[in-house]
């Protein structure tokens, strides 16, 4: 891609091909080459955000943890784009020896070199994030300021994740990871009625039905949640051979917290022969490969083993 581009150009990643298994035949949307950082659907979910607030010389600001993808993507995009950004960052600790964090945290790091300012509060705080006194004075500080929720979904986000899909994407069933559900409606939304998107929650919890239900009233979809390995960037070490095996046969590497468990659930479905004969699947590598490194520090740090 032309960065100098970026973000006005249509662009389309190219759909490869798995393999057949048990009849099924797999396809991977390679929306993880778009950008090494502002990659998958942080490129989709930023790209109408980011040209909305370039219009109005905006400043970004924006909320995240600490190995989070859409931190690291916005900060990335906004200094392709020369716009100003700002990230709310759960963990008031992080901030207390700032330069140790900086160090050994390769997601705040980049996001600090590419400029960002990086605000650090407590997971009290975080909770209130939008309600935070800290807002009003960085509104007062940058008046044209616009703010991105945490994970980078709202309405912007979902017309930019709706340009995953094209017309020549005749698939019988669409898969994606979910976090906030923005992917997945977005897909849903593309989708024709014959079409059938699964979303596989990498968080526990049953709040995500009920969102999905606000932004998209298309009955084609349903959720997997049975996939979470326990969590929000939990692993155990039957996912991380998963992974590497994935990446050692096929040659494309899968994130821990996103991909990885997705295609996890896909395989275990096809073997437990929930898709009919002849089924054509398109998942989405929705990317977040930034976040490998952390998560590989942390794996070391408890003697596991890591992504390679
Ligand atoms: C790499 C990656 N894949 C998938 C998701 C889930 O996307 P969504 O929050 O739109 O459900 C995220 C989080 O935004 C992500 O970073």
């Amino acid at each position: 891609m032309r960065y100098h581009s970026f973000f006005t150009d249509n662009y389309q990643s190219k759909n490869q091909y798995i393999g057949n298994f048990k009849d099924v035949e797999l396809y991977l949307k390679r929306e993880d080459l778009i950008h090494p950082i502002v990659s998958g659907n942080k490129f989709r979910k930023l790209k109408y955000n980011l040209l909305e607030a370039k219009k109005n010389a905006a400043s970004v600001l924006t909320f995240g943890g600490a190995f989070s993808n859409h931190i690291a993507a916005t900060a990335e995009a906004c200094k392709i784009l020369g716009l100003k950004s700002i990230g709310l960052i759960r963990g008031e600790e992080l901030g207390e020896k700032l330069d140790q964090t900086l160090a050994n945290n390769p997601t705040l790091r980049y996001a600090h070199n590419k400029g960002m300012q990086l605000h650090f509060v407590s997971r009290t705080d975080y909770r209130l994030k939008e309600k935070l006194p800290l807002i009003n004075t960085l509104k007062e500080k940058y008046p044209a300021l616009v703010c991105l929720p945490e994970g980078g979904t709202n309405e912007l986000a979902i017309k930019g994740c709706k340009e995953i899909l094209n017309s020549t994407d005749d698939f019988d069933v669409i898969c994606t990871s979910a976090g906030t559900g923005g992917t997945l409606t977005g897909l849903i939304e593309a989708s024709t009625p014959s079409q059938h998107c699964i979303g596989f929650s990498a968080l526990k919890g049953d709040f995500l039905e009920k969102d999905i239900r606000r932004w998209t009233s298309k009955p084609n979809w349903s959720l997997e949640t049975q996939y979470h390995f326990g969590g929000y960037a939990k692993v155990n070490s039957e996912l991380i051979e998963f992974i590497n095996t994935f990446h050692a046969t096929h040659k494309i590497p899968l994130d821990p917290i996103y991909t990885g468990k997705m295609l996890y659930g896909i395989f275990d479905k096809i073997q437990a022969g929930h898709f009919p004969k002849n089924t054509r699947i398109l998942a989405i590598h929705t990317g977040g490969l930034q976040g490998i490194e952390g998560i590989n520090a942390l794996l070391k740090q408890k003697g596991l083993s890591t992504i390679s």
